[in-house]
């Protein structure tokens, strides 16, 4: 069953060809980071624009590099929600025109869904029942995944998602965007212990996150400093900052499978590339003798390989959509 499959939700343009779910036959992904780093963050108005502008270039070059015909094709996936409506839009009225046009059925795919299938791909032999912590630039969830296509979220962020700390505490850094991998390499040369910033839990066994506290620590803590003609080591509020998010996306995550019985865990989405969180949560599993399962991180951030193994299992679960589908800003996992 072989499927082209598109992402489009915020600024990355992405087609792939998967077959079975869970062998890419090609992942085409075409970055806007290079337009968007001028304005600190990513213009959704910008973005929009530009997929229209390359979107049929990148499924040319997807087909082109899988070898496939456009009648070898059993079906079209398209992430629908949540993200950049605008953004959003393009590869689902792309899609929806190519289904059409190639007489193939249609199938909408949740883009945080599509995260948490990155990890099919990377080790072909992981099966459900599994905890994930899916983490990005707009969401974190600790996921319970049942089944291939059987979610429920355990836990949420209450304010900020974990990357898009990372990118707020680059720009107090004075590092580019996006900036979770530039905080990630200045915190290697940084002391993690430097500075005790707030690890937030929440009363009565909650395991929900917020990680707006610690980005106003963090300003703070410069602030008054500067304000006091004092310097600061930015490797080392790099690095104690990184330390601070990571310790409770771990603790979090692993008292979460402990509740549910479950030793499986896996993370996804942009901020799983983190070479702490890898690390610490490998370390934190294995005292624990549960496994990890994480993404190469071309798998990690956002690409269209993701979406064609979300959409294979909702195939095979029998989801379609009409040429009525339409993009969705915000959409809940279940
Ligand atoms: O999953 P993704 O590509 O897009 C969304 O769906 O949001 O995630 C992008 C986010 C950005 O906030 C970026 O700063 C963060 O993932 N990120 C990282 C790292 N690499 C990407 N955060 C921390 N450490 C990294 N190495
Ligand atoms: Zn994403």
């Amino acid at each position: 069953m072989i499927i082209l499959a598109v992402e489009s939700s915020c600024d990355e343009t992405s087609v792939a060809v998967v077959r079975d779910g869970r062998e890419v036959l090609s992942n085409v992904i075409n970055s806007q980071i290079e337009i968007h780093k001028v304005y600190g963050g990513v213009v959704p108005e910008i973005a929009s624009r530009r997929h229209i502008e390359v979107i049929d270039a990148v499924a040319q070059e997807a087909m082109k590099n899988a070898g496939i015909e456009q009648n070898e094709l059993d079906a079209v996936a398209v992430t629908y929600a949540p993200g950049l409506i605008g953004a959003l839009l393009v590869g689902t009225s792309w899609a929806k025109g190519f289904a059409y046009a190639a007489n193939l059925p249609l199938v909408p795919v949740h883009h945080i869904k599509a995260h948490i299938c990155a990890n099919f791909i990377q080790n072909p032999l992981l099966t459900p029942p599994f905890v994930c912590l899916v983490a990005s630039g707009g969401h974190s969830h600790i996921v319970l995944v049942r089944d291939y296509t059987e979610f429920e979220v355990l836990a949420r962020t209450r304010d900020d998602a974990a990357g898009e700390a990372f990118d707020k505490i680059a720009r107090i850094l004075g590092l580019g965007y996006p900036g979770g991998p530039l905080v990630d390499r200045l915190a290697k040369e940084g002391n993690p212990d430097a500075v005790q910033f707030p690890r937030v839990r929440f009363p009565d066994g909650c395991l929900d996150f917020s990680f707006s506290g610690v980005k106003t620590a963090v300003m703070n803590y410069t602030h008054n400093l500067e304000q006091r003609g004092e310097s600061w080591d930015r490797a080392d509020v790099a690095a104690s900052f990184q330390k601070a998010v990571v310790d409770v996306l771990c603790s979090h995550t692993l008292e979460a499978a402990k509740r549910m019985g479950i030793t499986k865990i896996a993370l996804a989405g942009g901020v799983a590339c983190n070479s702490a969180l890898r690390a610490q949560m490998k370390a934190q599993a294995e005292e624990l003798g549960y496994t990890l399962d994480y993404p190469a991180p071309v798998l990690c951030t956002d690409n269209a390989a993701m979406v064609g193994c979300a959409g294979y299992y909702e195939f095979l679960k029998g989801t379609r959509a009409d040429l009525h589908l339409n993009a969705r800003a915000s959409m809940e996992l279940v």
